[in-house]
């Protein structure tokens, strides 16, 4: 198997329900279980930041039938890399609502809605998702 992490923005069509949030990771949790796929996707009302990581092959068709899902739209490749491991190889799609607060330390990725993941650079978008993955993680510890 060839790894390889995509993580990509794009721009809600309008803010996702609970239903359709579920709904998603729910046919996430389905299908890239069965291909091998793990990463972790962030929310806000407006945009959605996703890292897809897994087989060269798998990622590319799982990337394309996303990106044809009318919920949302404009997607931006912010990464592509081969790594040598995964980022977060035990959620078959982990999930945090909580991108509109992501790196409270970085202004210049804010816009007057709150953080636009289309500001990020690419070589510091792994860090923000990773913040984001810790900081529900926690959350989740504390309940
Ligand atoms: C932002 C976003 C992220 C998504 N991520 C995934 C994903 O990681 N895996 C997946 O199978 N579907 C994902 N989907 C849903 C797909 O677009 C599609 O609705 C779903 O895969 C259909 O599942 P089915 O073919 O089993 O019916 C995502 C949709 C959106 C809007």
């Amino acid at each position: 198997m060839k790894l390889v992490r995509l993580i990509y923005a794009s721009h809600l069509a309008s803010p996702l329900t609970k239903v359709q949030t579920q709904g998603i990771l729910s046919a996430s949790e389905r299908n890239n279980a069965e291909t091998g796929i793990t990463g972790f996707l962030c929310i806000s009302p407006k945009f959605a930041l996703q890292c897809l990581e897994g087989d060269r092959v798998e990622v590319n068709l799982l990337y394309n039938k996303i990106v044809r899902d009318e919920r949302h739209s404009e997607p931006v490749i912010l990464r592509y890399v081969e790594p040598w491991r995964r980022l977060f190889p035990e959620w078959h799609m982990g999930y945090s609502s909580e991108l509109s607060s992501a790196a409270p330390e970085s202004s210049r990725w804010r816009d007057g809605s709150g953080f636009n993941p289309y500001m990020v650079e690419s070589d510091l978008i792994e860090n923000v998702i990773e913040e984001l993955c810790e900081r529900s993680e926690r959350e989740v510890m504390r309940v």
